[in-house]
């Protein structure tokens, strides 16, 4: 390996700067020439490629967002779109590449090195949803972020003695939702992992919760059940208890990284790069049981994972 390429693919979370910055310092450091590739896959077919150096990643480590830009490229998920992503990398020179995505990026990535381009994938989601690893880039800053916002709408929540939904990303994981929904002492927690559509039992909680002495009642909702607002409607005109929707949005992916988001995501940065020098390709950098470790990008994708039942179970306990 002589040249290695970096992109970031699908949403940005923060602690993608931190993972550019680590990967391209590493390389450097190694001998290596590292070429960043701009927004996306989209970046790669199109020839939006920069030169890197150890000062082109200076003060970003504490930056949201990603310096290379991102994008959702439908065309790389076509043969035709992969067989010119690895016809660009061989024109460059680029002979490595560090991929810093969610699963859509990986089975691009998977692509790439069938094609025989050593390939390297680092977990960057605020979601979550990457089976194979306990930690994904920019999920601890989301959280976080998340969780002072819910703050806030908890004080005026309780002022009004009002009944309050908020709606958090996850696209159709619930992990954003279940550590905020504990974190913040949510009443409920409606995950689509387990969620029934069963509106009545919610409202009938929320009616019992009122009559025993609470003031505010906060729902924290995923993304993939969504319908905040038409749910806070439907709430307020079964209950008689003001319902207020909030979705929280874009922010929870902005934002300076967490302390733990900087770490992980320099640490799995540098474990790319020692990866491609040992030759290996299709790996995906993973944290798992307390340690980073790599798997076949083919056998984590085929990986499930679960809502921890324990943790959901307790999150109902603690908020009665
Ligand atoms: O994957 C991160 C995420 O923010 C999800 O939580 C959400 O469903 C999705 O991306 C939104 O994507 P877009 O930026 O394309 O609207």
């Amino acid at each position: 390996i002589k040249t290695i390429g970096i992109l970031t693919s699908g949403g940005d979370a923060p602690g993608m700067n931190a993972a550019i910055r680590a990967v391209v310092r590493t390389a450097i450091n190694k001998g290596l020439k590292v070429k960043g590739i701009q927004k996306g896959y989209n970046g790669l077919i199109n020839e939006e490629i920069i030169d890197m150096d150890k000062r082109s990643v200076a003060d970003i480590i504490q930056r949201g967002g990603t310096i290379l830009y991102t994008a959702r490229c439908m065309e790389f998920m076509t043969p035709e779109g992969q067989k010119k992503g690895a016809e660009v990398c061989k024109k460059h020179g680029i002979d490595g590449i560090v991929v810093i995505g969610g699963d859509g990026s990986f089975r691009g990535a998977q692509k790439l090195a069938e094609a025989g381009v050593n390939t390297i994938g680092l977990p960057g989601t605020i979601d979550l949803d990457i089976a194979c690893t306990d930690y994904t880039i920019g999920f601890d800053t989301a959280i976080n972020t998340a969780m002072e916002a819910i703050d806030k709408i908890r004080d005026t929540s309780t002022s009004h003695e009002r009944c309050s939904i908020i709606e958090v990303m996850g696209r159709n994981a619930g992990y954003i939702a279940l550590w905020c929904g504990i974190a913040n002492g949510a009443e409920d927690i409606l995950l689509p992992e387990r969620y029934d559509n069963d509106e009545q039992a919610l409202i009938n909680h929320i009616i019992e919760a009122r009559k025993r002495g609470k003031k505010h009642h906060l729902i924290i909702n995923a993304e993939g059940i969504g319908h905040s607002t038409g749910m806070a409607r439907r709430i307020e005109a079964a209950t008689g208890i003001e319902t207020r929707a909030t979705i929280l949005g874009y922010m929870q992916r902005g934002g300076s990284p967490t302390c733990k988001d900087r770490v992980y995501a320099s640490v799995m940065g540098a474990y790319a790069v020692d990866l491609l020098c040992e030759g290996k390709s299709n790996r995906l950098v993973a944290y798992k049981d307390g340690k980073f470790v790599d798997f076949d990008i083919d056998e984590a994708l085929a990986m499930t994972k679960d809502i921890d039942e324990y943790e959901f179970n307790i999150s109902a306990l603690l908020s009665k």
